[in-house]
Order: C-alpha cells, then structure tokens, then sequence
C-alpha cells in the first residue's frame, strides 16, 4: 500500500522507471509529473493490469497534486550529459529544478522518501537537504541520493571479467556518484582475487561508466534503461525495509558521519533501510592502499560538490 510520485515522470528515466514501479505489487498508486507529456505516458501506462493507480500531472501548476499524500518521491527530472560534458556541467540547470521540486515535497508530503537521481548527485541532495532544514522537514534518514547505477554496474563488469554469476559479484561502492568520487571497494569482495592491473581497469571503469553510455548514445543523452533498472531496485528495497520492515542494505548518497572528518556532510555507502528509512549507516570497513587513495581523492572533490549544492539554497 505504498504511493509513489515520479518527478520527470516522462523522460528517459522516467518513463521506464515509471514502467518498472507500475509493476511493483506494493505500489497501489502512481502518480506521474513532468513538465510536458505526463498524461500520456499515464495513459499508456494505466491500460497495464497491475494494481497500481496511475495518474499523470503536468505543469508546475499541478505539483501540489501530485505530491500529496506521497510516501515515496522520485526524481530523475531534470538535464542529461552530452559527450563532453561533466556532472558538475549540469549543475546551473538541475539545481534550480531540484530545489524546486523540494519546496513542493516539503510542502505537500514532507514526510515521503525523496530519492534523487538527478545529477550532479553529489551536489542535488544537499540541495534538497537545506530546502527541507529552511522548511522544517529534514529528516536525513528520509533523503537519499540513488547511487545503485554503480553498484549494478560494479556487478556487471566484475562478474564479466572474472567469470562470476553477477548476483554473486556484489560490489560495495562508497563516496558520491560522479567520476572519482565513485570508489569501488574491490579489495572487500569475497571469494574472488584481483591482480592491481585488473583493479585498476575495473575501477577506471566503474567510475567513469556513465561516460560509455555518453558517448555511445552520441548527444542523445545519457544511461536511462540501466538507471531506470538500478532506481527500481532502490524503490523496490526501501519499500522493503520501510514499509515490509524486513530491513534491507544497499549503497546510497545519505548525509553521513563516515567522511566528515574530512569535509564531506554527505557521503554514499552500505546502508540499512528499515521503517525510519537509513536507520543504520555501515561503517566503510578496511581498505586497500589503492583505495585510501582513491578516499583522498574523492573527499577532495567531494566536500567541493556538497558546498556548492548547499551554497546554492543558502546564497539565493
Ligand atoms: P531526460 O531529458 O530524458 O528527462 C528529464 C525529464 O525531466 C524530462 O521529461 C523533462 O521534461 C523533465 N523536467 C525538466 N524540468 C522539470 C521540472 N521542473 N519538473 C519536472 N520535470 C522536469 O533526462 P534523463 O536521461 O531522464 O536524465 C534525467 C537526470 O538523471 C539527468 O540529470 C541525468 O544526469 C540524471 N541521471 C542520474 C543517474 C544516477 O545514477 N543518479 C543516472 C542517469 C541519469
Ligand atoms: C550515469 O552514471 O550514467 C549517470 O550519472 C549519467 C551520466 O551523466 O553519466
């Protein structure tokens, strides 16, 4: 009995994600928002035999609607990478719609799970955190940056190289979601050896895999199949940690004491989802020399990111 809103309900992500959650035999309502085509991709979707309601809203007239009563906000609105571009490039664009569609959670269902897809990641959730501190709703166990594209990837890659069933290659990915924030934890897998050549290259392309699809899809934007997949995934454990109360671990971008020694508020990693949301932060465990390195480099870039995400709310 879960209610769900998707924010850009009819973008590359969206649409598919909105597929995916359609199907989800705990969601009984669907409600769709975007700027422009969201009646119809609810139309379309509605004609599916499954449980949930689907219903579509466009127009920033229509948010209020839409978020009413929600226990669960997705949001993947907003604009993707063209071949050349960073995350960071996203930023003047994203922002201002993330904290708008912040203000309108905070107004209308201010106790929902908020899940961010849109990038940059690392700076969109201190936004949407310092939007909801200015209206008295944050709750850090309630907001999360969706990090799992670099989890499902990590599986993918490594079980391809090292001849693994991918449900067995479950990889830990800590830091943020972009470029050398992303830090695969090689060294904590069991059961497998890697040679640091091979390290090196999986690591090489776990953070910059986002980048492939970049540049495979040639200007016509960036990884929204796999996406929608990974965002299904983190939907589907935190209905199941939330509202099953059978508490589930997956990485996400949450605020965090792992990383704040060293300037980071907010950093991705294993956490327990249960019925507050991330009820338990996992500790980061050991790490291999390459990777304290790869941490460095990370925080560094890291701390950059979230201190523009909060400037942006705090500084308007
Ligand atoms: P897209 O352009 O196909 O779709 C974005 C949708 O957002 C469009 O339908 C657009 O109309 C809508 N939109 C724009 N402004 C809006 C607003 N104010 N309110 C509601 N909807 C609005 O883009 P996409 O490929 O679906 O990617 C969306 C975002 O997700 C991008 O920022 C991309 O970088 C990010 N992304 C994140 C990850 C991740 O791992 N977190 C992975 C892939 C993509
Ligand atoms: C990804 O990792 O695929 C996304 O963050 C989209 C991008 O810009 O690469």
């Amino acid at each position: 009995m879960v209610k769900v809103a998707v924010l850009g309900a009819a973008g590359g992500i969206g649409q598919p994600l909105s597929l995916l959650l359609k199907s989800h035999p705990q969601v009984t309502e669907l409600n769709l928002y975007d700027i422009v085509n969201s009646p119809g991709v609810a139309a379309d979707l509605s004609h599916i035999c499954t449980k949930a309601k689907v219903t579509g809203y466009k127009g920033q007239e229509n948010l209020d609607a839409a978020l009413a009563g929600c226990d669960i906000v997705v949001i993947p609105a907003g604009i993707p990478r063209k071949p050349g571009m960073t995350r960071d490039d996203l930023f003047n664009i994203n922002a201002g719609i993330v904290k708008g569609l912040a203000e309108g959670i905070a107004k209308n269902c201010p106790k929902a799970f908020t899940c961010i897809i849109s990038n940059p990641v690392n700076s969109t959730v201190p936004i949407c955190a310092e939007v909801f501190k200015k209206a008295g709703t944050y709750d850090p166990k309630r907001l999360f940056g969706v990090t799992l594209l670099d989890i499902v990837r990590s599986s993918t890659f490594v079980s391809e190289a090292k001849g693994m069933n991918p449900a067995e290659a479950k990889v830990t990915v800590i830091g943020g979601h972009s470029g050398v924030t992303i830090v695969p934890l090689l060294s904590q897998l069991k059961g497998v050896t890697f040679s640091q050549e091979e390290v090196e290259a999986l690591t090489h392309r776990i953070q910059f895999g986002g980048d492939e699809v970049v540049k495979a899809k040639d200007g016509a934007g960036s990884a929204t199949l796999s996406m929608a997949y990974a965002a299904a995934r983190f939907v589907d454990s935190l209905i199941e940690g939330a509202f099953m109360k059978k508490p589930v671990v997956e990485c996400a971008y949450v605020e965090s004491p792992l990383a704040a020694d060293d300037g980071c508020a907010y950093f991705a990693s294993a956490v327990e989802l249960g019925p507050a949301g991330a009820e338990k932060i996992l500790p980061i465990g050991p790490l291999s020399d390459y990777e304290q390195g790869l941490y460095k480099a990370c925080v560094e870039q890291l701390k950059a990111n979230i201190a523009k995400g909060v400037n942006f709310v705090n500084q308007a």
